[in-house]
């Protein structure tokens, strides 16, 4: 039940924590130029910087793929196309356009062959020559498949085009944003992070992770820790269980033959629920700064308690969606999606419970899903408290009471909320055991409290990058310790294929054997609204 809300608004003036920087002078390169993700996430986020005049006066795009028949103006064309079709931007500026549109080039280069670089250089010198030598900053961005990761590091390198720096003060600098999947596993996710330092310095690779970039994920570390009220209770004595959702109701879309071989726990798993859990979970660090708040949140991963064949038998359950109805209209099931075998054993949904072995949360189960093709597109972080140890109001009061709940939601509907109970106003009877108690919701919600939809994840990465600011980026042992938590189970079930894959319907609240999971302690999933 939700009872009455309560609704939080700023208060006073909103403090601003650091400052807004202007990025650095730039020339972005971007591999994969004209696939999804450039078209998708990257021009709009350029687009939407240079509307806030974020971006530096020598700023500039190079586009590289494989497409011969590609020219500048094509490029731009396409471009154009891709910022009216984005849901990000809401209306293309005609003005600000021309201002970008001047500042997008393009190669067509064949990113396995070493010899092609050499004419990525060559443009990338006729770009820059108008910028200061000191100022030639190149930021190369990997919006490739993750099979040609490595041979672009090495050539990057190995053609003079990516020098390695020494110091993050260095000028010019080189950066290489890199994106999921960051390896298949532990074992390739070490041979890259070896590849990738063996050429080129720590401060230089961004790994991203575009959860980190959305506001409310970022909220998380404000929430903890500039309140004092909440650390105190944050741990074991006052914490009965949190749990993570990431609920979506997309399927596979065009992207059958990645999903099919990534499946939702390298997907979803390996990267956005683990780092929901570690901002959750870590200690305070001692300053906002890179490596002072990425050191503690390797030292959550590191403390999760590793899954065994034992374990995943318990404590973990996958399943796969089968045709459903989703807003109205028939959707087929993930084995009917183009590109995905019938006879596919990849779970595009999953439950797991995990234990973080420290002082803080010995014993305080985080559980953790995601899926596709769910009832409602819903993230968030549910913290629930314990209830309270005695309760004067009468047996009855028990079971309705809903135990306080913090509730952390990254999307859609940004906001925190809390519920409490109250009394039910009314002298209904002077006895005690027979006051009403009613729960009550206090509720922020972004979008209410600042008037302003929140900066896409995309946009604020990016900006990061051309600053140097890596703090919502993944460092080398992050990655690595967070392949080590999932690696056991992504092992154990792709040696042991079910004999029945469980199942839930598109448009469902998930698979039966998820609730199961959960019941078993006593507690039940919140409900994907
Ligand atoms: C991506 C996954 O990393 O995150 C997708 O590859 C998923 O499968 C997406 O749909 C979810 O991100 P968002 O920002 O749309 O919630």
């Amino acid at each position: 039940m939700t009872g009455p809300v309560i609704s939080a608004r700023p208060t006073t003036q909103v403090h601003v924590v650091g400052t807004f920087e202007r990025a650095d002078p730039c020339t972005m390169v971007i591999f994969g130029a004209l696939g999804d993700l450039s078209r998708r996430k990257l021009l709009p986020a350029i687009y939407q910087l240079m509307k806030e005049q974020l971006v530096n006066e020598h700023f500039a795009v190079l586009g590289v793929s494989r497409d011969e028949e590609q020219t500048d103006d094509t490029f731009r064309a396409a471009m154009r196309e891709a910022l009216g079709a984005s849901d990000e931007v809401h209306g293309v500026d005609d003005e600000l356009w021309q201002a970008l549109c001047k500042r997008l080039f393009f190669v067509s280069a064949d990113l396995t062959k070493p010899a092609d670089y050499a004419r990525i250089g060559e443009r990338l010198t006729e770009i820059e020559r108008s910028c200061p030598a000191n100022a030639r900053n190149r930021l190369f961005y990997l919006a490739v498949p993750p099979s040609v990761f490595e041979p672009i590091v090495r050539d990057l390198s190995q053609s003079g085009l990516a020098p390695r720096t020494r110091t993050a003060d260095e000028r010019p600098w080189v950066r290489i944003v890199i994106e999921k999947p960051f390896g298949r596993n532990l074992e390739t996710a070490l041979r890259l992070n070896d590849l990738l330092l063996g050429l080129f310095a720590e401060h230089q690779a961004y790994r991203i992770d575009h959860y980190l970039g959305k506001e409310t994920v970022q909220n998380v570390l404000v929430l903890r820790f500039a309140n004092s009220i909440f650390e105190p209770i944050w741990n074991r004595q006052s914490i009965h269980h949190v749990q993570i959702t990431a609920a979506e109701t997309v399927g596979v879309e065009s992207r059958g033959k990645y999903y099919e071989e990534a499946g939702v726990v390298r997907d979803m798993f390996q990267n956005h629920l683990l780092q929901l859990l570690t901002l959750t979970a870590m200690e305070p660090p001692p300053q906002m700064s890179a490596n002072a708040v990425r050191d503690e949140k390797v030292k959550v991963l590191r403390s999760i308690r590793w899954l065994t064949p034992q374990t995943i038998a318990k404590d973990a359950v996958r399943a796969q969606y089968t045709a459903g109805v989703m807003k109205g209209k028939p959707v087929p099931g993930f084995t009917e999606e183009e590109n995905v075998s019938p006879t596919s054993t990849t779970p595009t949904f999953a439950g797991v419970r995990l234990f973080v072995d420290n002082w803080r949360w010995n014993g305080v189960p985080f559980y953790l899903r995601s899926g596709k093709r769910l009832k409602s597109r819903a993230s968030e972080i549910a913290v629930r408290f314990r209830r309270p140890p005695h309760l004067m109001f009468g047996h009855a009061t028990r079971e309705e009471m809903r135990p306080n709940t913090l509730v952390m939601r990254v999307q859609p509907n940004e906001g925190v909320s809390l519920n409490f109970e109250v009394k039910v106003p009314g002298a209904a009877c002077a006895l005690t055991s027979h006051i009403e108690i009613a729960p009550v919701d206090m509720e922020f919600n972004y979008a209410q409290a600042f008037g302003e939809t929140a900066a896409p994840a995309y946009e604020t990465l990016l900006l990061d990058v051309m600053i140097g600011e890596a703090t919502l980026f993944t460092r080398s042992d992050e990655v690595e310790a967070a392949w080590r938590v999932v690696d056991p189970l992504i092992r154990h079930w792709e040696d042991h294929p079910p004999k029945r894959m469980p199942t839930y319907a598109a448009g469902s609240c998930g698979p039966r054997e998820a609730d199961e999971l959960i019941e078993q302690d006593g507690v039940e999933w919140r409900e994907i609204l």
